[in-house]
């Protein structure tokens, strides 16, 4: 059993902030959303994540990122006053039953799952009673330093601000991430006392006490520092950012996916692309999106929580939100999908076209200037340019279905609800109001039908 305590409760005073620092996002999710997914990746059985400033909106982001990564039992433990790390853990405790305890802070975005299970396989090969993660810096100020023994083995850490000045000589920095035996962890959090110069108890206490009990306790020096560097302040933020959508993108590459400009694509790393699928400048793939094999997105174009099958190409300028895409769709340039959109195999939607909430069969296509709104549009059927669905008498929405083979004239307004059967047609500026039967042709204001010659 694998428990994961997450310390959150701080405010993040170097943010200059009203929003606690975990919520702040990067790569499209708040900094916490990052560390819990993390958490999950390596099986996790159990959450506690310590909460006190904005406590209510930090646990609802924990538990939107512990629900989604599959994590079962999640708690949440209040610190309402912040007495330092060591009472952070110490607010958790109840909560925890598990043998190991990796104990985590909530403001470590790029910490990556294979980290953690390098930590916890040491932990348990080495069956230490504590096992922490270092990272050696150029620039260690700030941070607690590791102090190890004339032979080498670790001894305890001293924060920043308690070291001496031989102490701050010492670039091997304790990262903030440690796996406890929990046997050991508990009993040691009752002893820690606050003779420090912030006057908290110090988590990091923990370890050196276990050393002078002769307990063992682990060092596992980690190679990437950026990768276990704490957000503490708006710049470091927007440097992640930017460090985080070059690993994604990096990710993205080593995988078939050509990205013509990196530096102008953004891709949050919840999205899935496919082999030889293109991403041209200024494009943003955000959310759940999944992009299949071969597309072309871009340039300027946006994906939030799409869903692209093979062959798809989102053009220029074009928005595609909460719908979906079968194969060998053509959308844009300029055009909006809005979400309930579901796009049936080659449906072509062109410049000026919005769509929300509609269906469109095979083969429909929608070229010029339309709306298209709580519609359903069956396969091949041909939308004019200018048509729109009035969907919305002022009070409610109404739907639109038409079937296939249809053909909508240029300009043709489509009076909701209101049905056009298979293979009737629409001439130009007509306004239908009643429903059309199949094989019919309707003209004019209002649409009425026009007899065939030969009936
Ligand atoms: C801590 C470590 C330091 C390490 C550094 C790595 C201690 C005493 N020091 O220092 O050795 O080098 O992390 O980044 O642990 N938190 C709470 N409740 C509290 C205090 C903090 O939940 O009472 C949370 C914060 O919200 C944050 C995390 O714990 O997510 C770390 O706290 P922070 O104040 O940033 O610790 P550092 O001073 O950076
Ligand atoms: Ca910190």
């Amino acid at each position: 059993m694998l428990d994961v305590v997450i310390m959150a409760a701080g405010l993040g005073t170097r943010m200059k902030s009203r929003t606690a620092k975990v919520l702040h996002a990067v790569g499209g999710r708040p900094l916490v959303a990052h560390v819990v997914r993390a958490a999950a990746a390596i099986g996790a059985d159990r959450l506690v994540t310590v909460v006190g400033h904005q406590a209510e909106s930090v646990e609802a982001a924990v538990r939107r990122a512990a629900e989604g990564a599959g994590i079962r039992s999640i708690h949440f433990a209040l610190q309402a006053e912040q007495f330092g790390t060591g009472h952070a853990v110490q607010q958790a405790a109840g909560y925890l039953e598990g043998d190991t305890v990796l104990v985590l802070s909530g403001d470590v975005p790029m910490l990556e799952a294979t980290t953690l299970r390098a930590l916890v396989d040491c932990h348990a090969l080495e069956t230490n009673a504590a096992t922490l993660l270092s990272v050696r810096l150029a620039d260690p100020a700030g941070y607690g330093r590791i102090v190890r023994s004339a032979s080498g083995s670790f001894e305890r850490i001293v924060e920043h601000r308690d070291a001496t000045e031989a102490e701050r000589s010492i670039d091997e920095i304790n990262a903030g991430i440690y796996a406890f035996d929990r046997a050991k962890l508990l009993p040691a959090l009752g002893r820690l006392s606050t003779g420090n110069d912030q006057g908290e108890y110090y988590l990091t206490d923990v370890l050196g006490m276990l050393v002078a009990d002769g307990d063992r306790v682990g060092v596992v020096c980690h190679g990437d520092a950026a990768e276990l560097a704490g957000i503490n302040t708006r710049r470091e933020l927007a440097e992640t950012e930017a460090r985080l959508k070059l690993r994604t993108l990096g990710r993205l590459m080593d995988s078939g996916v050509t990205i013509v400009d990196p530096l102008t694509t953004y891709v949050d790393d919840t999205v899935t692309v496919g082999r030889d699928t293109v991403l041209h400048p200024g494009t943003v793939l955000s959310g759940d999106s999944v992009v299949g094999e071969g597309c072309e997105i871009g340039p300027n174009a946006q994906l939030v929580d799409a869903r692209l099958a093979d062959d798809v190409h989102v053009r220029a300028m074009s928005v595609v939100e909460k719908a979906s895409i079968a194969a060998g769709g053509r959308i844009g340039p300029f055009a909006r999908i809005r979400p309930g959109t579901e796009l049936g195999a080659g449906v072509h939607i062109g410049n000026f076209v919005e769509v929300k909430n509609s269906v469109l069969g095979a083969g429909a296509k929608a070229n010029h200037l339309t709306y298209l709104g709580d519609a359903e549009v069956g396969a091949n059927s041909n939308i004019g340019a200018g048509t729109v669905t009035c969907n919305y008498d002022g009070k409610n929405k109404h739907r639109t279905t038409i079937g296939e083979r249809v053909y909508i004239g240029s300009d043709t307004m489509l009076v909701a609800p209101v049905t056009v059967g298979d293979g009737a047609k629409t001439g130009a500026g007509s306004v239908v109001t009643k429903d059309v039967e199949p094989d019919t042709l309707v003209v004019g204001v209002p649409a009425r039908v026009v007899p065939k010659p030969n009936s």
